[in-house]
């Protein structure tokens, strides 16, 4: 079974001349994560922020930090974000061809472990360790860039997904990343997805981030 819905916005598409202020209205609206995105240039064709951004975030709220690693050799990186204050630390399985020893040394930090993974990569590929983690974060983009549109098709892997968490780790997150609005929750919920990023919906709505945090919120069933 589903945790309880929590809204985690994507400071990707935050105003970064003012972003303790955006942070703060995310909270004020009731956003349960700040979720962030860390991009190298390589494992996606963009460049975005490290260690020091998730540290001004730490400063800026107590809100849980979801740091998503969309890098190349995730493994070296790893202590400088828990030092940062990240709380959890989502790899890429794309990223990680030891996975399972990457999950124990973000344990081993004392950092919640998230599993994430591309449209194009099965769910059978994190099947190994979905009994080890505390966070399965399903792309519903091709991660790198916001604003991109919602894929369809990864409706089908959230659902195969949360059938087996049910099974083995009922207490995991299923979390959503991409595309998500008022009209892709509702389909994603329904499909079993718990956590749910959002970044333009959020930091783009033309009523500013709490009217786009508080319609997320009130779209969930
Ligand atoms: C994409 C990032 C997402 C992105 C979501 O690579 O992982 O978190 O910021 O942005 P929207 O909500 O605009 O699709
Ligand atoms: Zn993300």
């Amino acid at each position: 079974m589903p945790n309880p819905p929590v809204i985690a916005p994507s400071i990707l598409a935050a105003d970064f001349r003012q972003l303790g202020a955006d942070i703060a209205a995310c909270e004020a609206a009731g956003a349960e994560w700040i979720h962030i995105d860390v991009m190298d240039g390589h494992f996606v064709p963009n460049l975005t922020m490290g260690p020091v951004v998730v540290e001004a975030c730490r400063k800026a709220t107590n809100l849980l930090l979801d740091v998503h690693l969309m890098i190349e050799k995730p493994e070296n990186l790893l202590e400088a974000f828990a030092k940062a204050g990240a709380d959890r630390l989502t790899v890429h399985v794309e990223t990680c061809p030891h996975l399972h020893r990457t999950i124990q040394q973000i344990k081993g930090l004392g950092v919640k472990p998230g599993v994430t993974l591309n449209p194009g990569t099965p769910a059978s590929a994190i099947a190994p360790v979905l009994d080890m983690v505390d966070l399965v974060l399903v792309m519903t983009v091709n991660p790198g860039f916001g604003g991109q549109a919602f894929i369809e098709s990864q409706l089908a892997k959230i659902k195969e997904i949360r059938s087996v968490l049910d099974a083995i780790n009922p207490d995991a997150w299923l979390e959503v990343d991409g595309g998500i609005s008022e009209r892709t929750l509702p389909r994603v919920q329904s499909a079993g997805a718990d956590a749910f990023v959002a970044g333009s919906a959020v930091f783009n709505h033309p009523d500013g981030i709490e009217t786009g945090v508080r319609i997320l919120k009130s779209a969930l069933g």
